[in-house]
């Protein structure tokens, strides 16, 4: 199988530095070769973390509030159009960022390549603590990387080309088509858009009622048979325990195993034709001694590994 690989050292969607050194972590770390030469993928990468410097903009300043909106609209739109040449091509692909505002140009990029290559209109898995579905008015923080959801579902609109107006219909996501697996962390103006649009949404409660194996049962039954799937992990999705080096971390998240295992259905669906692990940010450090980070990239290469088809057995 064919996997094409996108390394985006980009961490302008939220205001703390080192999510950008997430790609080179995980890889130095051995996750590309592990995908290689034991799962037996054919890897398209260009061997570069893309730091995107020549698309950052001298000022920048706030727009509706948004922080970095010129930086961040130049980075997904580039980053839409490398994930949408793999894409195109048939190829599974893998981005690692990077913070979530990253899933602006990865979304887009696929869903824009399994409307031309398929005529079908993809489903959404996002894992997540939160469900970064702001638009730039609700927002508190003005990060972008809680709003992409907004983005490329329309809910959020800019006519600026250069603020997030490349986004085209050929580009957007529906929310009848969108599951979130994991929120604990859901800002009051997002909770008005799930309820309002009826978001298909299993929260950290619904996990500990049912089940991570009836949720995952739930989830991909609700997406139906035979819907190619775009798995968005934000490792934040885990408890801190496992993941502690993220920006935004929410105590009360789900173990190792259960992240493994969302991944692991997935994979098994057969029709996940992207994912993207984000939000690893190895120079955040709250344990001693780098264990931290280590663990942290350590559960995300499990994630990819575990996503792109590694089994127990
Ligand atoms: N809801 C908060 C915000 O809008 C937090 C978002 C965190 N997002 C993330 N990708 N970690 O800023
Ligand atoms: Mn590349
Ligand atoms: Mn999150
Ligand atoms: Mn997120």
């Amino acid at each position: 199988d064919q996997l094409g690989v996108v390394a985006v050292g980009f961490s302008g969607g939220q205001c703390k530095p080192g999510v950008d050194a997430a790609p080179s972590a995980l890889i130095s770390s051995g996750l590309l070769t592990q995908l290689q030469e034991e799962l037996g993928y054919k890897l398209f990468h260009d061997d570069t973390v893309h730091s995107y410097k020549e698309l950052l903009p001298a000022s920048d300043p706030d727009y509706r509030g948004m922080k970095n909106p010129l930086a961040v609209s130049a980075v997904t739109k580039k980053l839409s159009e490398q994930v949408y040449a793999h894409a195109k091509e048939g190829r599974t692909v893998l981005t690692l960022g990077g913070d979530h505002s990253i899933a602006i140009g990865t979304i887009s990029g696929t869903a824009k390549a399994i409307r031309k290559r398929l005529g079908r209109e993809m489903a959404v898995i996002w894992v997540d603590a939160h469900t970064d579905i702001n638009t730039p008015e609700g927002s508190g923080s003005g990060n972008v990387h809680g709003m992409p959801v907004a983005f490329l579902s329309g809910l959020a609109k800019e006519s600026r080309e250069d603020i997030f107006g490349w986004l085209k219909d050929e580009h957007m996501i529906s929310l009848k088509k969108l599951v979130y697996i994991g929120l604990r962390d859901v800002d009051r103006a997002e909770k008005v858009i799930l309820r309002e649009n009826k978001i298909k949404a299993f929260s950290m409660h619904d996990i500990d009622r049912h089940g991570i194996g009836r949720v995952m049962e739930m989830a991909l039954g609700y997406i139906g048979n035979d819907t190619p799937i775009h798995l968005s992990f934000d490792v934040d999705a885990l408890d801190p325990t496992y993941a502690p080096s993220t920006g935004t971390p929410v105590r009360g998240g789900l173990t190792l195993r259960e992240g493994d295992f969302i991944a692991e259905c997935v994979h098994e669906t057969g029709c996940m034709v992207a994912m993207d692990l984000v939000e690893v940010n190895p120079t955040l450090e709250p344990g001693l001694n780098d264990i931290g980070a280590h663990e942290t990239v350590r559960a995300g290469c499990s994630l990819v590994r575990c996503a792109l088809g590694e089994s127990l057995l």
